[in-house]
Formats: structure tokens, C-alpha cells, sequence
């Protein structure tokens, strides 16, 4: 892909975009014309005739989807701007696509009250990549017990709509209740990180199964997650207030989920892409085995968990990707395996990684990428100016991918600052090229404008 920037005239100026030849959720070759922030107009191939004065974005072979929507993005600020911080985050969200992502509440200080829930708000205006919306936390200080400001960041100039203690489940099943009936006044929604604690115990860091045995590192068991979301979804049916799953890792959570919606009770979930795509044996195997890179909570699984979460995926069971992105600093992470902080990068590769698992076998097409990728996780956070059709008058929130590239990842080429990227070294067959958040390329032939 090129770009050409052609000489101003008076019908147009640096914010119009003509985006030339894209395939439209690869289904229909268009011309998009962006302008003053919106797809001011689509045609057939040449259609748009005289558009002098556009920056042309040549999209020949590309697809493009609307811009990406991550509900789970960890932006490390305040606390830890050694492993990321709101802008590199947001550098690597825009170069993964994403045109918002909701940033969770696990920060330090806890993202618990009105202010801090304002203060990352306006530090992502300030970086100006992506739309940056704080979660906001369940409990204060994720301490499980007493409710956080949850109205008061809501009604806030951050408008928090999602509320999770992600890194922590809320295992409290009063307390979950109690914040499921405060949020429902006003549409919110709780992501619940869904672990039991007391059967998961302190020390587990891995898959229990049979390689942790064999390995001699604690695990946890699947049905550690599998409770909880059995609890959370009848809690949904009691309250009528929306619960979502964070990270659904195991087939049995997918076969509560696929069971609460077939009653339509109000639960979503998200899986993530390293559960498309690792397995748990990559602790054996990865790098002479026990790499903390592949340490992440909930852990990676076996391959029968990775083909129910595809196939739940494919059937609408889970309704988002979402990237769980985890920077840890290098010294949080070059421990022994136990020691190691939990966590992946996930923004950069999350659609490289979608299309391999789920686009190239057949799983999903591009249109079904743009609505567990896109549309989806804005309806569940409530954003209405994100996850829109392409069409004329929608924002234009776009990325444009190549769906015939040839890409090995390297850890050392990310924009993030932390660097425990799992997929080092991996190739893929798709990649994004170009980001627009309203109107303005964000990225352009893979790299930052
Ligand atoms: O692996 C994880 N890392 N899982 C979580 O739930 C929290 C996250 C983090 O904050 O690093
Ligand atoms: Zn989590």
C-alpha cells in the first residue's frame, strides 16, 4: 500500500481522506471519502469523481473493517509507567487497529473513584490515538469488599460504563450482587475476572492438569472459572443486570455460557487471542520450558479448551475478542516461573492472530471480525460512535488490513514499552496497515503517522 499527498486545493484540505479500492468487510470493492470526522461518502471503484485536495490512501487488496474496540486493555498509569502508559498504549492499540479501548481499573492508585476514573480519561485525550475509557473498578481498591464510587465515576466526565477488579474475581457473591444492582439504573455492565479463589488457591500458575503435575508447578483447574461464571449468570437472571465474562478460558465455562443464553439472560463474554491460539504444553516446550513470557491468568489451557473457544466464538457462544494486553517490565517478568507477573502483550498482533485461528480456516469472515472485534464491544460498553457500519455519516473509525501478508513478529519492533510479547518469532498472513480515528490516520503502511 502507498500514499500520496496531493496538492491543496480549495474543495479540500488535510483532514479529507479518499481511501481508494478497499474491500468493505471483504465484500464489495468501495471508494470511502472521510471528511470533518465521518465517512462523508462511498462509491464504486471511481465513482466519487472529483475529490481534489484528498490525501489518497491506495487500499487495493485491503480490507477494511471499522475500527477495532478492545474491552480489555491494561494501560499500566498511573503507578507502573515503566512496563506502559497511556500513550504507548495507545501507540500500540492504533497499530493494532484499534480505534478505543477500555482501560482497566487494576492501576495504582485502583481506578475506584470520579477523579482517577477522570484522570486516565484525560490522559487519553492527550495522547489522542485512540478513545480511551477507563474501567472503572467494582470494589475500592479491588479489596473485594465495599463497593467503589461506581455512580460517581458514571456520572463523571469519564462516563464508566464497564466496572471490573480484573487481576481479582469478585468472589463475594453479595457483593457481586449488590454492584449488579447499582450499575443496571443506568445500562452499566460488570466484566468479571471468574476465578474462585478458595479453589484455585494462592500459589496456582498454571493449567492443573496433567503437564502441571509433571512439571511440579500449582494449577488451577478449569472449574475454579467454571463456578463463578455458573454463579454470575443466574446473579444476571436474579438482578437483570448485565454480567460479562472476562477471558473465557475453558469448554466449560463455553457450555454455561451457551446454557444462560439459550434462558436470554443477560450475559456476554470475551475470550482473548492467546486462548485462540496457545496451549498450556508451551510450558514444556517454548524455549526449553518454564518461560514466564506464557504465564498469564487464567493460563493458557490444553487444545481441547482452544477448539471449544474457536467453535464457540464461530457460533456467537462468546460474543468478543478482547486482547487481556498485559505489559510487564522486564524485571516483573525474568523471574522463576512462579515468581513471574502474570500477563501477555496483546494489541499489536490481536488481529494477525484472530485471522490465522479464525479467518483462514473458515471459522469466521471479515464481516464476522468486524462484529466480535468491532460492533460487539461497543454495544457492551456502550460506546455509540465506535463499531459503526462504513457508511456515509457514521465516524470514521477505520482500519485497513492485508489479508495476503507475510509477517514474522518481533518482539523488538513493538511500540509498547513492555516487551513479554508470546508470538515472537510467529508468522501470520494478515496485518493491519492503516488506522483512522476520525478521519485522521493514525497509522499508515504499518507504522505510526
Ligand atoms: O494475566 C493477567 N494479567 N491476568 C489478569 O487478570 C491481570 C493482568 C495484569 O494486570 O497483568
Ligand atoms: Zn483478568
Amino acid at each position: 500500500m502507498s500514499t500520496h499527498s496531493q496538492p491543496r486545493t480549495d474543495t479540500g484540505g488535510p483532514d479529507v481522506v479518499l481511501v481508494r479500492g478497499a474491500s468493505v468487510l471483504g465484500e464489495r470493492t468501495a471508494d470511502l471519502l472521510l471528511r470533518d470526522g465521518v465517512v462523508a461518502a462511498v462509491g464504486g471503484p471511481g465513482e466519487l469523481g472529483d475529490t481534489d485536495g484528498a490525501r489518497v490512501v491506495d487500499a487495493d487488496g485491503m480490507v477494511a473493517l471499522p475500527g477495532l474496540v478492545d474491552l480489555h486493555t491494561h494501560l499500566r498509569q498511573p503507578g507502573r509507567e515503566d512496563a506502559e502508559t497511556v500513550a504507548s498504549g495507545s501507540r500500540a492499540a492504533a497499530v493494532g487497529g484499534y480505534t478505543a479501548v477500555l482501560a482497566m481499573a487494576n492501576t495504582t492508585p485502583v481506578t475506584d473513584t470520579a477523579e482517577a476514573a477522570e484522570h486516565v480519561h484525560d490522559l487519553g485525550v492527550a495522547a489522542g490515538l485512540v478513545d480511551v475509557h477507563p474501567v472503572g473498578a467494582v470494589t475500592r481498591g479491588l479489596g473485594g469488599e465495599e463497593l467503589a464510587e461506581l455512580g460517581l465515576m458514571h456520572r463523571s466526565r469519564a462516563a464508566v460504563k464497564v466496572f471490573s477488579d480484573d487481576g481479582r474475581c469478585v468472589a463475594n457473591p453479595r457483593v457481586m450482587r449488590r454492584a449488579l444492582e447499582y450499575v443496571k439504573a443506568f445500562g452499566g455492565v460488570i466484566s468479571q475476572h471468574s476465578q474462585d479463589p478458595d479453589l484455585a488457591g494462592p500459589t496456582a500458575c498454571c493449567h492443573e492438569g496433567e503437564l502441571s503435575g509433571r512439571l511440579g508447578l500449582p494449577g488451577w483447574p478449569g472449574v475454579a472459572e467454571e463456578v463463578v461464571v455458573a454463579r454470575d449468570v443466574m446473579l444476571a437472571r436474579h438482578t437483570g443486570s448485565r454480567v460479562h465474562v472476562a477471558h473465557a478460558s475453558t469448554a466449560g465455562t463455553v457450555e454455561v455460557l451457551r446454557w444462560a443464553k439459550a434462558q436470554g439472560y443477560p450475559v456476554t463474554a470475551e475470550v482473548t487471542p492467546h486462548h485462540l491460539l496457545l496451549t498450556t504444553d508451551l510450558l514444556a516446550t517454548a524455549n526449553g520450558g518454564y518461560d514466564p513470557t506464557y504465564k498469564v491468568n487464567p493460563p493458557l489451557r490444553p487444545e481441547e479448551d482452544v477448539l471449544a473457544l474457536r467453535e464457540a466464538l464461530a457460533d456467537g457462544t462468546i460474543d468478543v475478542v478482547a486482547t487481556d494486553h498485559a505489559p510487564h517490565a522486564r524485571h516483573d517478568k525474568q523471574h522463576a516461573f512462579v515468581d513471574a507477573a502474570f500477563g501477555m502483550l496483546g494489541l499489536e498482533t490481536a488481529l494477525s492472530v484472530v485471522a490465522s485461528v479464525m479467518v483462514e480456516p473458515g471459522l469466521l469472515t471479515w464481516a464476522d471480525v468486524a462484529r466480535v472485534m468491532s460492533s460487539r464491544p461497543a454495544e457492551i460498553a456502550g460506546l455509540d460512535r465506535q463499531g459503526r457500519g462504513l457508511e456515509v455519516g457514521a465516524p470514521a473509525n477505520l482500519v485497513l488490513v492485508d489479508p495476503s501478508a507475510d509477517i514474522t513478529v518481533d518482539r523488538d519492533a513493538s511500540v509498547s514499552l513492555s516487551r513479554n510479547n508470546p508470538y515472537d518469532g510467529r508468522r501470520f498472513g494478515a496485518a493491519v496497515r492503516a488506522t483512522f480515528l476520525r478521519g485522521t490516520p493514525t497509522v499508515l503502511d504499518g507504522a505510526l503517522v
